[in-house]
């Protein structure tokens, strides 16, 4: 089955071909980072203009790339959600004009289940029957959440956070420290050398359990942001140098623990229970690229004996190699479009 997938839910345009689920034939990415650099944050107005520009020739490129014709396709896959409205917009009207001049079933993808299924398209990690049940931990801009993963489409959400998001917070750190948008890389290029434990920054980690439910594990990040803020309103000059660096680097650690922290904690709450055990942890999303983050995460998936399963960077950020395998792996979550006919899938 080949699907051609469309992904415009933010600041990144994107077209690709995958076969079955796993086969990239094709995925280019056109970032618009440079033209919402000078604003230090994404510009939707921009964003969306942006994507009307650059979609039909990336859709046509993505073809060539793929050595595939349009009549070879079997579906369009689209992200519908969640995302900048204006920006989805022109993907999904894309889509429809695609899927309906062609006769081919249009398919609505939400984005949270194409970054849950980046890592099985990434080569080396195991077909999803073979990592499930999955902890995953999925970080991006937008969302953090810790999820027990049953099979592509069916998961249960163990936390997520209160307030921002895990990249949130060091896209608003990296800010506040006078560092380029995105702020997660900047955060972790700068930090590179610093010492991690120079500056205490609060860890925003919360557990709790309502009579007769689940425990929850969560994540609060805004408190940590507020914190940067006040330390650097006392720090004597700004930093510079290696005190940059230093408080980069503690800044980033309060992230990154925060973050494996109650990724522990779900691995030991399983170990306790009586569902089936997890056979794979994995990371996926924007801040998943994150090296000290990787580097955190593989070290507890081996404390617990599991396969530690991550996306490959190119895969870790905005794409839609990762809309056409949800697509495929996931039918029931697709929440396919009205007045267009589905296909079963998978
Ligand atoms: O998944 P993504 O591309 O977009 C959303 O769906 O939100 O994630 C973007 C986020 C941004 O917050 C960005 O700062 C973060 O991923 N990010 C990183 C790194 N690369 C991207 N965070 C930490 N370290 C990185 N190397
Ligand atoms: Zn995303």
């Amino acid at each position: 089955m080949r699907i051609l997938a469309i992904e415009t839910s933010c600041d990144e345009t994107s077209a690709a071909i995958v076969e079955d689920g796993r086969r990239v034939l094709s995925n280019l990415v056109h970032t618009q980072i440079a033209r919402h650099q000078p604003y230090g944050g994404v510009v939707p107005e921009i964003a969306c203009r942006l994507h009307l520009e650059v979609l039909p020739g990336l859709l046509d490129q993505a073809l060539r790339e793929a050595g595939a014709t349009w009549d070879s396709l079997d579906a369009i896959a689209v992200t519908r959600g969640p995302g900048l409205a204006s920006s989805l917009l022109v993907g999904i009207s894309a889509a429809k004009g695609l899927a309906l001049r062609l006769g081919k079933p249009l398919l609505g993808v939400n984005h949270l289940e194409g970054h849950i299924c980046s890592v099985f398209l990434t080569p080396g990690n195991p077909a999803p029957e073979d990592a499930c049940p999955c902890l995953l931990l999925l970080v991006s801009g937008g969302h953090t959440q810790l999820l027990r993963i049953e099979k592509p489409g069916v998961c249960r959400v163990l936390g997520g956070t209160l307030d921002d998001a895990a990249g949130e917070a060091l896209d608003k750190g990296a800010k506040l420290l006078g560092l380029g948008y995105p702020g997660g890389p900047e955060l972790e290029k700068t930090a590179r050398g610093g010492n991690p434990r120079a500056v205490e920054f609060p860890r925003g980690g919360l557990r709790h359990r309502d009579p007769g439910s689940p425990l929850r594990l969560d994540f609060s990040f805004s408190g940590l942001k507020t914190s940067l803020l006040y330390h650097l309103r006392a720090e004597p000059a700004p930093p510079d140098g290696t005190r940059l660096a230093d408080i980069a680097a503690s800044y980033q650690e309060a992230v990154v623990d925060a973050l494996a922290s109650q990724c522990a904690r779900a691995l030991e709450a399983q170990t306790a229970s009586d569902a089936p055990p997890y056979r794979s942890f994995a990371c996926v999303g924007g801040v998943a690229r994150n090296t000290v983050l990787r580097e955190r995460l593989s070290a507890l998936a081996s404390a617990h004996g599991l396969p530690m399963l991550l996306a490959a960077p190119d895969y870790c950020t905005d794409n839609a190699a990762m809309i056409a395998a949800a697509a495929y792996l996931c039918p029931c979550e697709t929440g396919n479009f009205d007045a267009t006919p589905t296909i079963p899938l998978g």
